[in-house]
């Protein structure tokens, strides 16, 4: 692990041991992947205004913090990845034992690898499920209802998704979307495989278990779907503001809206009922050339005051980007790409070691910056472009 000291580390090890196709599918955007850059230039056009000699230095900084009334041990939380399997036979349930283990709230995607029991069993912390109407309404009733049963505490609706992005490096993988993985695609795409030996016989031994499980596993008027008929019904029927009163009678807990970048759809968001917002552009995977979700994030803050707690997920590569994020507004910055580049790079000490390495940036960069808990992290502490103010 000691070969991993950045999330930039982790990446680079992840490109080593999958083949092109996953990392690609992992590291990539959509379009001219524009708004994937952004994201991450986005955290480096804000400038700390740090407040020397504030420092309490011992006790150490306290990064506990609650989000939806739920203690974390620091304002990152880890953001769903579809697919994780593919990348690490532990997938998700590697990723929701870290969470734990880090104090910390896994989100698993529709997407998964792994059911929704599966990871509620194996999470040993609190975790979020992430809803795609996969199989539309009857679909997400069932989603739904696993999820409430294995004891997940909030329900994360996805709201960018009515189509996959234009996703070009996998289309020229020839992966068309929505993108299925099964034995036969890893057959023919054996040449791209071979370099990558121990890959390939981690997923063997796993017996090429990449399927979408939640989405094979759904019932129509008694009747079992299909894969396909799920994913088809998703793309016919993505989730709608209308949605929302319906979600209620089937959840029991906080429903998050994700996916919001402006500031009258967050007015929205909360007309329609939701606990709490996540702004992300799904880190650059859907429409391109969008905001950069930090710029987007102010917005959406000087929208909703305190009414709701935001989230924002994006291009967090770092602890000082958690903090500048916390600083902005966000109850607590999420991640997707960087636990998941842990995940691919060295399984689950993998994503253990980039969420040790984000929570000790974090830590330093509130010591430097003079705060001595998350509360004392507030607009003073940093200075934004004048295009981004509201
Ligand atoms: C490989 C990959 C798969 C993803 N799958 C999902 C998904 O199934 N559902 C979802 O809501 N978001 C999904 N996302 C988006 C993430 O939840 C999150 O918004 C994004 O990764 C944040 O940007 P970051 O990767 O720069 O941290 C995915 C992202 C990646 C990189």
């Amino acid at each position: 692990m000691a070969r991993i000291g950045t999330v930039a580390d982790a990446r680079r090890l992840a490109r080593r041991r999958v083949p092109g196709p996953v990392r690609d599918y992992l590291e990539g955007g959509a379009g001219a992947e524009t708004t994937m850059r952004t994201n991450i230039d986005a955290f480096e056009q804000v400038e700390f205004r740090p407040r020397v000699a504030a420092s309490p230095g011992t006790p150490a900084p306290d990064l506990s913090t609650t989000v939806l009334g739920t203690d974390v041990s620091m304002p990152l939380l880890l953001s769903p990845v579809g697919f994780t399997r593919m990348m690490d036979p532990a997938g998700d349930v590697a990723a929701a034992g870290a969470a734990g283990a880090a104090g910390t709230i896994v989100t698993l995607s529709s997407m998964s690898g792994h059911t929704i029991a599966e990871v509620g069993a194996a999470a040993t912390g609190p975790a979020w499920f992430q809803l795609y109407f996969l199989g539309g309404r009857p679909g997400a009733e069932q989603l739904v209802d696993r999820a409430q049963r294995a004891g997940y505490r909030a329900l994360v609706v996805t709201l960018d998704t009515p189509v996959p992005g234009n996703r070009e490096r996998d289309l020229r993988h020839g992966l068309t979307p929505p993108l299925r993985l099964d034995r036969q695609t890893i057959i023919k795409m054996i040449p791209r495989v071979l370099p990558h030996p121990r890959w390939f016989l981690d997923t063997a031994r796993d017996n090429f278990q990449l399927d979408l499980v939640n989405a094979s596993s759904l019932e129509l008027d008694g009747k079992m779907m299909s894969t396909a008929e799920a994913l088809l019904y998703w793309l016919a029927t993505p989730a709608r503001w209308e949605d929302f009163a319906w979600l209620r009678q089937q959840w029991n807990g906080p429903i998050v809206a994700k996916g919001l970048l402006t500031g009258e759809d967050a007015r929205r968001a909360i007309d329609a009922g939701v606990d709490a917002i996540i702004v992300s552009n799904h880190g650059g995977r859907q429409l391109d050339s969008v905001a950069p979700s930090l710029a987007a994030l102010v917005e959406v803050v000087a929208a909703v005051g305190d009414q709701v707690e935001v989230l924002i997920d994006g291009g967090v590569r770092r602890g000082a980007d958690v903090v500048k994020a916390v600083a902005l507004g966000a109850r607590a910055a999420m991640a997707g790409r960087a636990w998941a580049y842990g995940l691919a790079a060295a399984g689950r000490p993998g994503i253990d070691r980039v969420l040790s390495l984000l929570r000790q940036d974090i830590d330093r960069t509130m010591r430097l910056a003079g705060a001595a808990r998350v509360s004392d992290i507030d607009r003073t502490l940093v200075r934004i472009p004048d295009t981004w103010k509201v």
